[in-house]
């Protein structure tokens, strides 16, 4: 701050007296002339005098200017100013850091600024400061204040050294950017959160993918095995009706009726092949109707029935009181559920259970869950059961077409086929169809 001081006349008048007293006591006496002159010459000195008095009215009037638009400028400004000294002592700090600060600005001068810095910020805010007194080169750096009231706000803090005639001292500019911390730290939950969902998005893609691919694939094989069973069947009719002449009007030894018997028995295996690979290429001419799930199964269980009690498998029932009637193809509907209860019966090699359990998912999908306490599914093997021909089973038994057809049908319908399977414990295939059938559409979503 610059001192307020004006010039008094009178008092210098009196101190000139004085001095001009002390001077004469030592002095000769002056002669008349010399008296004029030095008359002459005071009055001289006397308008000097008044004509740097004024210079310097005018001097201190320009200082006191300054001194306003210094206040202006520094203590109203819209930025909080704080000069600290070395050990980080508060010098001084304009009204905005006073206001910041939450603290009046009489009461900052002497209190260490650290005082009003997160704990976990300090370290940095030393590291700053001391690097500046040090290398004299300006920081900057973002840290969060506390104030009296414990709230916090985060602020983006500059500082540069001032080299004052005692002691450097350190100026800091402060500028609140908790709105921007706030704003970044949103973006970067959001960001998180938006990668969650591409992830997610993207697991989904890859799994319609992959049923799309498998899709694809099974209606290639399903092309070329209808076409191959078509050429084979007629053959193969030949050759049974040949072999059934020669069993029938040869005279055979018993020997050789036999092997008739086992080529007949053979033809009848390639029949129920080449019966496989038609189904597994039905095209979708079927007809969407209303059907009832229940009954739809139901009528399926007799089929299964001779297999079941000859393993001794129970088979429980578990429907929904009010599963409504969904719009599908009746005879692949049978298709499926016979494949899935055939497969779960050997699975139960020595007796077992079998439930079947249906359930209403949301308002626009059912589900049916075939479970079997049998043997379960390999896990190396889970990736490939929907796979044409994939089969565990001996050569005369399985021709491993079966899951693959319920997947293309399921597919057309627009549902889903899932499976869980534990080695020892057990497997259950869920079969997801909508309410309405959707014509193959769509694909439910994985999940
Ligand atoms: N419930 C189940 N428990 C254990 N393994 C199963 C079950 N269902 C299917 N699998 C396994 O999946 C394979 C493929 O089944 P899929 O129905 O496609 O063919 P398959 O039963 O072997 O032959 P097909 O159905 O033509 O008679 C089976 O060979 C078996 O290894
Ligand atoms: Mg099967």
């Amino acid at each position: 701050m610059i001192p307020n001081r004006t010039i008094d006349p009178v008092e210098i008048r009196r101190r000139a007296e004085e001095q001009l007293q002390s001077r004469q006591g030592a002095d000769a006496p002056i002669s008349s002339h010399e008296m004029q002159r030095l008359v002459q010459e005071l009055k001289i000195h006397q308008i000097e005098l008044e004509m740097q008095n004024e210079e310097l009215q005018r001097a201190y009037a320009e200082l006191e200017a300054l001194q306003e638009r210094y206040f202006d400028l520094y203590d109203l400004a819209p930025v909080c100013y704080v000069t600290v000294n070395e050990a980080g002592m508060i010098l001084e700090a304009n009204l905005s850091a006073a206001t910041m600060l939450g603290a009046a600005r009489s009461a900052l001068a002497g209190l260490p600024l650290s005082r009003f810095i997160q704990k976990e910020d300090s370290d940095l805010y030393h590291l700053h400061r001391r690097q500046l007194f040090t290398t004299a080169e300006k920081q900057s750096c973002e840290l969060r204040m506390v104030k009296p009231d414990k709230t916090t706000c985060w602020i983006q803090m500059a500082m540069s050294i001032t080299q004052q005639p005692g002691a450097p001292e350190c100026r800091m500019v402060f500028n609140d950017i908790t709105e921007r911390k706030q704003a970044e730290e949103l973006l970067v939950d959001m960001n998180v959160e938006l990668e969650g969902k591409v992830e997610l998005r993207t697991r989904e893609l890859l799994q319609i993918q992959k049923q799309y691919l498998h899709g694809e694939k099974l209606a290639a094989i399903g092309l070329l095995s209808a076409s191959i069973a078509h050429e084979f069947n007629n053959p193969l009719q030949s050759v049974t009706t040949v072999l059934k002449g020669i069993g029938k009007y040869a005279d055979l030894k018993e020997k050789e009726a036999e092997f008739i018997d086992m080529a007949l028995q053979e033809c009848r295996r390639m029949g129920n092949l080449i019966a496989n690979l038609q189904d597994f290429y039905r095209p979708s001419t079927g007809k969407y109707e209303s059907i009832d799930l229940h009954a739809l199964i139901d009528s399926v269980l007799p089929f299964v029935k001779k297999h079941l009690h000859t393993r001794k498998i129970a088979v429980v029932k578990e429907y929904a009181a009010d599963l409504p009637a969904i719009n599908a193809v009746a005879d692949q509907l049978k298709q499926i559920f016979l494949n899935l209860l055939n497969n779960a019966a050997d699975a139960c090699e020595g007796g077992g259970l079998i439930t079947v359990t249906t359930e209403v998912i949301g308002r626009e999908n059912v589900v049916v869950h075939v479970r079997d306490n049998g043997a379960g599914i390999d896990p190396a093997h889970l990736g490939k059961i929907f796979e044409p021909f994939f089969t565990t089973k001996p050569h005369n038994k399985g021709t491993g077409l079966g899951l693959s057809v319920c997947y293309g049908i399921v597919k057309d319908h627009g549902g889903r086929i899932d499976v869980e399977s534990e080695p020892g414990k057990g497997t259950v295939f869920s079969v997801f169809l909508p309410l309405q059938g959707v014509h193959n559409e769509g694909v439910l979503p994985a999940k």
